[in-house]
């Protein structure tokens, strides 16, 4: 039997109502932000990802589905997507139009990892890119937009934690530093970070092997901020507070990307064990000329769906049980009546159904209704073609009552649908 590979599953009727609702919420509330959905294929070239994200992170060196295609190209099912967004918005010359261009998407994700609960090969994830703005203001608002979506969404016990990762003028200073910190222990860290000592000491505070145990009284990243970073930050904090988004300041949290500088966040939940992040995003002021467009700086964000539709309230999203209607019908007549009765209640929005088979008899049809969990049954018989009526039973009280055939704007008046 071929089964689906392992990271990766299905997404069954029963648990779509949720993915659609978070779905539909963030796009909701992305849009009061002047967000617009983008999307981009699947797969990119590889080097777009080794360039974007780093060679040096996890990511690119252990994680990423790499193949080459029949022409002999380097191509990569895009494990990230805030890249391929930069290099969409590049191609299409999106920053000549509006240099504070705002987007989002909604997709699939891969990343050869460990999977576990919460943990996928193949993954999902709601993001969002706003760019063309260095403003302190900005993030706070990109971060205040995180916050107000998961609670749109009704997940509780979330906690943000920020950090500044500095820039590239001030962050060697702090390699430096903490190198010496690590220098005595070098010989205990994990092979992958004995090369991330030498090659960016950074991603140790990143280890999943252990190595964060060394970090306790460890320098940090805040101490080392140059003054611009260090008033951006101190600003980035008096908009949040300003907008009543609690945080707590995480000196330590470093992302698995390269292209952060400056603002990095995380939300974080209690209730899914190990994979606990929600969403991390953060700011990329060089990313978009890095991959050779203009100078346009840039902050956002990526919340794993996956995660996020585990964190979500048992009912959550649930769609009605049953149709809103069933027609039972008896005779030739009333049954051709019935196939056009079933198109103008859908057309008019409603769930609708009856039995395909005219010789089906009454107890079986009201048996199926039964089954569907349908909440009102339409009978249509020869008293009621003659009369030019419907009877309406609501299922649940088993009330019966007559409205006109003709008028279906009442019938749908005086039920409420699912
Ligand atoms: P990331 O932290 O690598 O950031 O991923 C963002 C979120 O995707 C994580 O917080 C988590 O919820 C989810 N996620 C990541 N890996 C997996 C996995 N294997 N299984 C399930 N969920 C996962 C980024 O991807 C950046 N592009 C975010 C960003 C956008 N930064 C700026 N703009």
């Amino acid at each position: 039997m071929i089964q689906a590979i392992k990271g990766t599953r299905d997404i069954l009727p029963e648990e779509a109502g949720k993915w659609q609702l978070a779905e539909a919420t963030a796009r909701r509330v992305f849009r009061r932000y002047g967000f617009r959905e983008i999307r981009t294929p699947i797969f990119e070239s590889t080097e777009l990802f080794a360039r974007g994200i780093g060679e040096g992170t996890d990511i690119v060196s252990k994680e990423m589905y790499t193949f080459t295609d029949r022409g002999g190209r380097s191509l990569t099912l895009r494990p990230e997507n805030t890249a391929p967004v930069v290099r969409a918005a590049i191609e299409h010359n999106l920053f000549r139009r509006a240099d504070s261009e705002r987007l989002y998407y909604i997709g699939p994700m891969f990343r050869y990892e460990r999977p576990q609960k919460g943990r996928m090969r193949q993954f999902h994830q709601i993001g969002v890119e706003a760019f063309g703005s260095v403003e302190p203001a900005v993030d706070a608002e990109v971060i205040e937009m995180s916050t107000v979506f998961l609670q749109e969404l009704g997940i509780p016990d979330t906690d943000l934690a920020i950090n500044s990762v500095g820039c590239e003028t001030c962050r060697p200073a702090y390699r430096e530093r903490l190198r010496e910190f690590l220098a005595p222990r070098l010989d205990e860290l994990c092979p992958d970070c004995r090369r991330r000592y030498q090659e960016n000491p950074l991603r140790i505070l990143d280890c999943k092997a252990g190595c964060r145990r060394f970090l306790d009284g460890s320098p940090t990243l805040l101490e080392t901020l140059d003054t611009p970073c260090r008033d951006h930050f101190e600003a980035v904090r008096r908009c949040l507070e300003h907008l009543g988004v609690p945080h707590r300041i995480e000196p330590h949290l470093v992302r698995g990307l390269d292209y952060y500088m400056r603002t990095t966040f995380e939300v974080l939940t209690a209730t899914l064990g190990a994979q606990n992040a929600l969403l991390g995003g953060g700011r990329y002021d060089h990313l978009v000329e890095d991959l050779g467009g203009p100078s346009v700086p840039g902050i956002g964000f990526a919340s794993g769906l996956d995660r996020l539709i585990l964190s979500l309230a048992p009912g959550a999203g649930e769609a009605a049980a049953g149709p809103d209607f069933f027609v039972a019908v008896q005779g030739a007549a009333s049954f051709d009546q019935a196939l056009r009765l079933v198109r103008d209640l859908r057309r008019r929005g409603a769930w609708a159904e009856m039995d395909s088979n005219p010789g089906r008899s009454l107890r079986a049809q009201t048996r199926r209704a039964d089954q569907l969990r349908a909440r009102h049954i339409l009978f249509l018989g020869e008293d009621e073609i003659r009369k030019g009526v419907l009877t309406v039973r609501r299922m649940e009280g088993g009330s019966q009552w007559e409205v006109p055939a003709s008028d279906l704007e009442r019938l749908m008046g005086e039920v409420s649908l699912g």
